[in-house]
C-alpha cells in the first residue's frame, strides 16, 4: 500500500462522512464512551473494528503480537486501569485469532532474539497445558488449542488485576475470551466460565 494512496483514501473518507453528517468530526471531538476494551493481536488480517462492525468511539483497542496481558506490560497495565476506572468499560474481550504468527513461533525451538521474552509467555502457556496439548497429535489441531488456551490464559491475566477485580466483583464488568476464525471470518466464544476460574484463583491472586 503507498503511503501516497492513503492521504487519497483519507480525504475520500472525510468527504464521505461530512456528507452523511457535517458534524461527524465535531462531536466525535468531544470525548469518547467507548463500552468495550479489545484486546486483539496486531497481525494485520485482524482488524477489530470492523469484523466487529464497529464504529470510532465505540472501541477502545489494544493490540500486540498474539494478544498477550503480561504484568510487566507498561502498556496493557494502563490500557485496562484507564479502560477499567476511567472510561469504564463494560466489557473486556480477549480476542486470539487462528494462524497466528506469535503462539506458531512460541511452538517452535528457535532463538527469536528480542522476540524470546514476549514468546516466553506463550511457551509459559504451553507448560501450564502440556498434558492437554501433548495429546493432541494433529499439528494445527495442536496450534489451535494454543491458540484458544492462550485466550484463557491472557483473560485470566486480566482477572488477576486489582482493578477488574473490584469492578468484576461488583458486577460492573464482564469478561469474554474470544477467538476469530480466519478460515471463515466468524468470531467463536469460547464461553469461559470466569465466576469459576476467579474463585479458583483468588486464593493466590486476590488484591480487593
Ligand atoms: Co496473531
Amino acid at each position: 500500500m503507498q503511503i501516497q494512496k492513503i492521504f487519497e483514501n483519507n480525504k475520500k473518507w472525510v468527504e464521505n462522512k461530512l456528507s452523511e453528517d457535517e458534524y461527524y468530526f465535531k462531536n466525535l471531538a468531544k470525548g469518547q464512551y467507548p463500552e468495550v476494551l479489545f484486546i486483539g493481536c496486531s497481525d494485520s488480517r485482524v482488524t477489530a473494528e470492523s469484523l466487529m462492525g464497529a464504529v470510532p468511539g465505540e472501541i477502545f483497542v489494544y493490540r500486540n503480537i498474539a494478544n498477550m496481558v503480561s504484568n510487566l506490560d507498561v502498556s496493557a497495565m494502563s490500557v485496562i486501569n484507564y479502560a477499567v476506572l476511567y472510561l469504564k468499560v463494560k466489557h473486556i474481550i480477549v480476542a486470539g485469532h487462528y494462524e497466528c504468527g506469535g503462539v506458531k513461533a512460541a511452538m517452535e525451538s528457535k532463538d527469536y532474539g528480542i522476540l524470546n521474552p514476549w514468546l516466553r509467555n506463550i511457551r509459559d502457556v504451553y507448560r501450564l497445558h502440556r498434558i492437554e496439548l501433548n495429546n493432541v497429535e494433529n499439528e494445527q489441531a495442536k496450534y489451535n488449542k494454543l491458540v484458544e488456551l492462550n485466550v484463557r490464559e491472557q483473560c485470566i491475566n486480566v482477572l488477576k488485576i486489582a482493578a477488574v477485580q473490584k469492578v468484576y466483583r461488583k458486577g460492573e464488568l464482564k469478561i469474554h475470551g474470544w477467538v476469530w476464525d480466519i478460515h471463515t471470518g466468524k468470531l467463536i466464544d469460547l464461553a469461559i466460565d470466569f465466576d469459576s476460574i476467579l474463585t479458583d484463583i483468588r486464593e493466590i491472586y486476590h488484591l480487593d
